[in-house]
C-alpha cells in the first residue's frame, strides 16, 4: 500500500512509498483511510525539527488527524463495517506514570508517552491502518469529511477545560474570550467559546480572505490590529500562535485574574528588552495564570464530537478549505494565505 512518510529529523525526507501492509501488532481494528489532516505540527516533522520513527525504523508514516472506514472491526463490539472512525494520536507511556494510569495519557508526567504519526508510532496517511478498539473513536457518518475535524477539536477541548479548571480557584464568571490566531486551532477555539455562550473576539494577522467573515459567521468579533488596541481586557485568552510577541502581549492584556492558556508551539521568538521579573510581577499583582495544554485524553474525544455535531455543518465545511490526492502531498504541506485546513484524501467519503 502507499504511505506518506517521513525520515525524522531528515529535513525533505517526505515522500509517497510502497509499504507492507498495517502490522496486526497496530491493532485488530483495520481501516480504509479516507482523509487525513495538515497540521503545523505535520509540517514540523517535514522539516526535520520533531518527530521520532518507530524502535528500530528508519521511517515514520506521516498523520495523527485521520478519517477512516472500517473494512474489519476485528475484536471491536463496538464498531461494524463501513463506520466512520478516528484514531486517538497518544498511547500511555508503559510505566505507566500516576496520569497515564488513570487514563489521562494527555498530562503524561514522564514524557514516555507515544503518539501515532508523531512519535514511535505510525501516523494515518497510508491507505490501510490499523488500530486497537479503545482507541479507534466513532464518528457520526453524517458529518463525511468534516470528521477529519475531531483531532484538531479534541486539543481545543481539552485547552477549554484547563482554563475551567484554573478559572474556579476563585469565584469566576468569565464573559469574554480573545482566540489569538484564525487557524483551524483558533476558528474551533472560537467555536466551543461561542457554544459556552460567551463574548468571543478572534485577533489575526489577515484582514483579507475566509478569516474574518468565518469569524463573523460565528457571532463572534474579528480583529486585526495590535492586541493592546483591542480596547478591553479578555478573561480568558486561548493562544494558538505560538509566537513570542503575542504570548507576550497576551500576558500584558488579560484581565486581573484571567486565563491565558497557550496551545500553540513555536520557537524562538526573541523580544530584546523583555524583563522576566517584570512580566513576573505583572502575573502576580493581577493573580494571573499561564497554562499550557497538549494532546487530549478520552474524555476530550467525547466532548469534541459533542461540540462539532453541535456546530454549524456549512460553517465547519468552510474550514476544510483544500483537499489534495496524496500524490500531491508536497503541495499539501505548503499552507497559502487562504489556507485553514488542507487535508490529503485517500478515497471518496
Ligand atoms: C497534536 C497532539 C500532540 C502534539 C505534540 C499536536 O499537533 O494534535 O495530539 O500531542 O502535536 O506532539
Amino acid at each position: 500500500m502507499k504511505a506518506i512518510t517521513v525520515r525524522p529529523m531528515t529535513p525533505g525526507s517526505a515522500e509517497l512509498q510502497d509499504m507492507p501492509e498495517p502490522d496486526a501488532s497496530e491493532g485488530t481494528v483495520l481501516v480504509e483511510a479516507i482523509a487525513v489532516g495538515v497540521c503545523g505540527t505535520d509540517v514540523e516533522i517535514v522539516d526535520g525539527k520533531y518527530g521520532w520513527a518507530p524502535p528500530g525504523e528508519a521511517h515514520l508514516v506521516l498523520g495523527h488527524e485521520s478519517l477512516g472506514r472500517v473494512v474489519d472491526p476485528g475484536t471491536s463490539t463496538a464498531l461494524k463495517k463501513g463506520d466512520h472512525v478516528v484514531g486517538i494520536v497518544r498511547r500511555p507511556d508503559p510505566v505507566p506514570c500516576p496520569n497515564c494510569a488513570v487514563g489521562e495519557w494527555d498530562m503524561c508526567r514522564n514524557g514516555q508517552y507515544t503518539e501515532r504519526g508523531i512519535k514511535e508510532r505510525n501516523g494515518f496517511m497510508s491507505e490501510r491502518w490499523r488500530i486497537e478498539p479503545d482507541y479507534a473513536m466513532k464518528v457520526d457518518r453524517s458529518l463525511g469529511l468534516l470528521g477529519v475535524l475531531l483531532e484538531p477539536t479534541t486539543v481545543v477541548a481539552k485547552a477549554w477545560e484547563q482554563v475551567v479548571a484554573v478559572g474556579q480557584r476563585a469565584f469566576w464568571e468569565p464573559r469574554t474570550v480573545l482566540v489569538t490566531g484564525a487557524g483551524p486551532i483558533g476558528l474551533l477555539a472560537a467555536l466551543l467559546a461561542k457554544q459556552h455562550g460567551l463574548d468571543v473576539h478572534v485577533i489575526d494577522l489577515a484582514d483579507s480572505g475566509p478569516k474574518p467573515q468565518l469569524v463573523r459567521a460565528l457571532g463572534a468579533t474579528y480583529h486585526s490590529g495590535p492586541i493592546a488596541e483591542l480596547g478591553f481586557e479578555p478573561d480568558v485568552i486561548i493562544e494558538c500562535t505560538g509566537v513570542g510577541q503575542v504570548v507576550k502581549d497576551s500576558i500584558g492584556a488579560v484581565a486581573s485574574g484571567g486565563v491565558i492558556c497557550l496551545t500553540g508551539v513555536g520557537s524562538g521568538g526573541i523580544i530584546g528588552e523583555l524583563h522576566i521579573a517584570d512580566v513576573a510581577a505583572h502575573v502576580v499583582l493581577r493573580n494571573n495564570v499561564v497554562v499550557g495544554s497538549v494532546n487530549a485524553n478520552k474524555r476530550h474525544w467525547y466532548k469534541a464530537g459533542e461540540a462539532l455535531a453541535r456546530a454549524d455543518r456549512t460553517w465547519l465545511a468552510q474550514l476544510v478549505t483544500r483537499s489534495e490526492h496524496p500524490a500531491n502531498f508536497a503541495q499539501a504541506l505548503v499552507r497559502t494565505p487562504d489556507d485553514i485546513k488542507v487535508v490529503i484524501q485517500f478515497a471518496d467519503v
